[in-house]
């Protein structure tokens, strides 16, 4: 796009569900129904939409803000937008940077997940799932694991999908792909709750996510269900920036916010209503674990009617899930480099390889590097690269990210400027969202960060 006009969504709906497709991704099938799990359900519930609408919706409108004001990728639009308000010493291009930094890093993490998801979903297709014994589910996930082999594969697969996507241009690439893609995800979530409905026990799913009589809460849990909130919505990289850069000026982006935050959330819970029913029908004491969706869920499946086709269908959404999510995070690095003269092809290509190059990392950390703790002199003593870049990037990068965003917002730009850019009517909306950036987000993001650096669970 060099030298063009800058790309843009044709529609309001487009940009609603390519953002909402950045924001539904393995966070919320893989990532939220393993930390609700962990946190005990319903006290953890409450703390993540207290997170959500608190922290990550103030930051994620932030992020938008800076995208319609700057007009290009997230450095070059930090740079447009400190030119414009004036300046300050520190050159805001490095959370720019920094966040096309931690695209690649995320990307190296997620293509290990999304691979597995995709290979189980190929496994469920072509072998059905009828062997799929409690020990055979197990030494499928260990056979995946033993080698770099099977990781590499369909990690590359994954990428692969994912640079081909990213070279078309914005329209044929992350808004079709959002287009068509997300109300598919729906109509599959829906159709997997109805299943879990009718084989599972969808009134324990209920009561352990939301009865507010066995509420547990504690900071550990607070922090978590912050962290979930900053992954879930994808704030803190750029990405939702560069989603605002691509925004049309008619589209209201407060609206637009929250049909994405509701979208975000509605998975979240229905990938709940489809797992939680079927753990409790099936065995109620699973122990919480992250592998709940790769070892828990597929032995469970085997019990249940029909449970090949929906191991089929569940994998196949996880999939695509991570696809729209996967784009999202590619086109940031890409975007920077159009900007600086390269085509969207060659971009996508160097910058998908980058990561592949860096995934290698995340897929040794199962086998090859498993007993590797890199930083174990530092007090990291059982944390493999997969689980420092995951932790890194959760816990400091998107948080430090989110941070400088909502200050930048909060308390650089002449509030006239925020207020023409945000387009909120109401004195009243923007009053309180104005707050929560200049207040509750740095709060809030400050005691994550803290609690990082002590080693709070
Ligand atoms: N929000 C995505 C998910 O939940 C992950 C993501 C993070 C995507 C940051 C883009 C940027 O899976």
């Amino acid at each position: 796009m060099s030298g063009g006009a800058f790309p843009q969504f044709t529609s309001r709906l487009a940009f609603i569900l390519v953002a909402a497709g950045a924001a539904v991704g393995l966070g919320n099938v893989w990532g939220f129904t393993y930390v609700a799990h962990k946190n005990g359900g319903a006290g953890f519930m409450l703390a993540y939409l207290a997170a959500l609408l608190l922290i990550a919706l103030p930051a994620f409108l932030s992020e938008l803000v800076i995208g319609r004001i700057g007009r290009a990728s997230p450095p070059r639009a930090l740079h447009n937008v400190q030119q414009a308000s004036g300046g300050s010493a520190l050159d805001w291009r490095i959370y720019g940077w920094g966040g096309v930094g931690a695209a690649l890093l995320i990307l190296s993490f997620y293509m290990v997940i999304a691979g597995e998801a995709m290979a189980y979903g190929w496994t469920a297709l072509t072998g059905g799932i009828k062997g799929w014994t409690p020990d055979a589910v197990k030494s499928l996930d260990q056979a995946y694991k033993a080698t770099p082999v099977p990781g590499l594969f369909w990690g590359g697969l994954f990428i692969g999908v994912t640079i081909v996507i990213c070279a078309l241009d914005v329209r044929r690439g992350l808004e079709r792909t959002g287009k068509i893609l997300m109300p598919v995800l729906f109509a599959m979530l829906f159709l997997m709750v109805f299943y879990a409905a009718q084989t599972g026990d969808m009134v324990a799913a209920l009561a352990f996510l939301f009865d507010p009589s066995d509420l547990k809460l504690s900071s550990g849990i607070m922090m978590e269900a912050m962290g979930q909130a900053f992954f879930t919505m994808s704030v803190g990289m750029g990405g939702i920036m560069l989603l605002g850069a691509y925004m049309g000026e008619e589209v209201n982006m407060a609206q637009a916010a929250i049909w994405v935050l509701i979208m975000d959330l509605a998975v979240a819970v229905l990938a709940g209503l489809i797992i939680f029913p079927i753990v409790y029908a099936v065995d109620a004491a699973v122990t919480p674990g992250p592998g709940l969706v790769f070892i828990t869920l597929p032995t469970l499946f085997v019990d249940l009617p029909f449970g090949g086709l929906a191991a089929v269908v569940f994998f196949l959404l996880l999939s695509f899930a991570a696809i729209t999510s996967s784009i999202a995070l590619l086109a940031v690095p890409v975007a920077w480099l159009e900007d600086r003269g390269w085509s969207r092809l060659r971009a996508s290509m160097v910058m998908g390889l980058l990561a592949y190059g860096l995934s290698v990392g995340s897929v040794f950390s199962f086998n090859v590097w498993k007993d590797f703790y890199p930083l174990a002199a530092f007090g990291f003593t059982s944390e493999t690269v997969f689980e420092l870049i995951r932790e890194g990037v959760n816990n400091i990068i998107l948080p430090i990210g989110g941070l400088a965003f909502a200050v930048i917002v909060g308390w650089k730009l002449p509030r006239g400027q925020v207020r023409t850019a945000i387009d909120v009517r109401s004195d009243t909306v923007f009053g309180l969202w104005y707050f929560a950036v200049r207040f509750i987000v740095p709060l809030a993001v400050s005691a994550i960060f803290v609690n990082a650096l002590v080693g709070g669970d």
